[in-house]
């Protein structure tokens, strides 16, 4: 969706984005095209690496940075960011790179390590979850991050499978779990217990959250924040934390009268999420799912009136 970001960032000379998902530099080279300065954050050294060499042209006005965008607040109070930033923007999930890499794990159309990690240096990869986690973990994971309503009979496959030898390749994983819950539809049974336990390994809904909550720190009156979800579980999260920010009045049963929304920090500048063009579908049929959530850091002094 790099018309909309374009569109809603509107990048020109001298101002400053986050990119909080850097990956190929796809939408950072936009931004820079236009003049404005990027910081770019990505955990994944491997993506970092290329998007440094694709964009070194622009010098000074990029820099690339290895952090997860949990920890951004830090990172830009550390680095002194005085004017504050015109817009953040996330773009979550895995990039083409990383899932058309065997070796990165992330994908059962080929054979590969249970590796799912998206920084190569952190503790916590699939394997260690399938192999070490206990049974009700994995059924909680499959039930909360997958949506799987096989989750149990899933997870006590797995335990059982598990006791012979330990399960380390993804085609292992995806094989036991088409045994257990045969093929319908166009849709591989794995693809929902794949999507668990990825979240799960990167911590990928907290890391969203600290992400959301820090945002109305570091823009600027009228920055925005973009952010692009790929399931309705984190679309979800986006939804609900814009909603309850650019509401104006709280008004709830117990109270004897709405009360203004101490925490009202944002204008919605979409109403409902935006999906992509039948054209980008077409060229790229994992963008099928894809939702862009758009708000505005109102201005300090903006109080609700009644
Ligand atoms: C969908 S890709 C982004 C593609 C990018 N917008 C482009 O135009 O090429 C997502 C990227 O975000 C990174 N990522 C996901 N969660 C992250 C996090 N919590 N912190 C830092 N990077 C993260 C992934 O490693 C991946 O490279």
């Amino acid at each position: 969706m790099l018309e909309e970001v374009v569109h809603f960032l509107a990048p020109s000379r001298g101002k400053l984005f986050l990119d909080g998902t850097l990956g190929g530099g796809g939408h950072t080279r936009r931004l820079l095209e236009d003049g404005a300065n990027v910081i770019g954050l990505d955990r994944d050294p491997d993506a970092l690496q290329f998007a440094r060499q694709r964009l070194a042209e622009f010098g000074d006005s990029f820099s690339a940075i290895h952090t997860d965008f949990r920890d951004y607040s830090d990172l830009l109070g550390t680095v002194g960011i005085c004017g504050g930033l015109d817009g953040i923007l996330l773009d979550l999930g895995v990039s083409s790179r990383q899932l058309e890499n065997f070796d990165r794990g992330f994908s059962f159309q080929g054979d590969g390590p249970l590796d799912m990690r998206m920084n190569p240096e952190a503790e916590l990869s699939a394997e260690v979850v399938v192999n070490e986690w206990a049974e009700d973990e994995l059924i909680r994971i499959f039930r909360e991050y997958g949506e799987e309503r096989s989750a149990r009979r899933i997870a006590g496959a797995i335990v059982k499978a598990r006791q012979d030898h330990p399960i380390t390749t993804t085609l292992q994983l995806a094989d036991l779990v088409e045994s257990v819950l045969p093929r319908r539809g166009r849709q591989h049974p794995a693809t929902r217990i794949f999507q668990a336990i990825r979240i799960a390994v990167n911590d990928e809904f907290g890391a969203l959250r600290v992400a959301l909550e820090e945002a109305h720190r570091w823009l600027r009156p009228g920055g925005r924040l973009v952010v692009i979800t790929f399931h309705s579980l984190e679309d979800r999260i986006v939804k609900q934390f814009m909603r309850s920010h650019c509401m104006e009045w709280i008004d709830r049963p117990e109270l004897p009268e709405p009360i203004p929304n101490p925490e009202c920090y944002f204008d919605a500048v979409v109403r409902k999420a935006l999906s992509p063009s039948d054209e980008e579908v077409a060229e790229n049929p994992r963008a099928r799912s894809a939702k862009l959530r758009v708000v505005e850091r109102r201005t300090a002094d903006e109080k609700a009136t009644k």
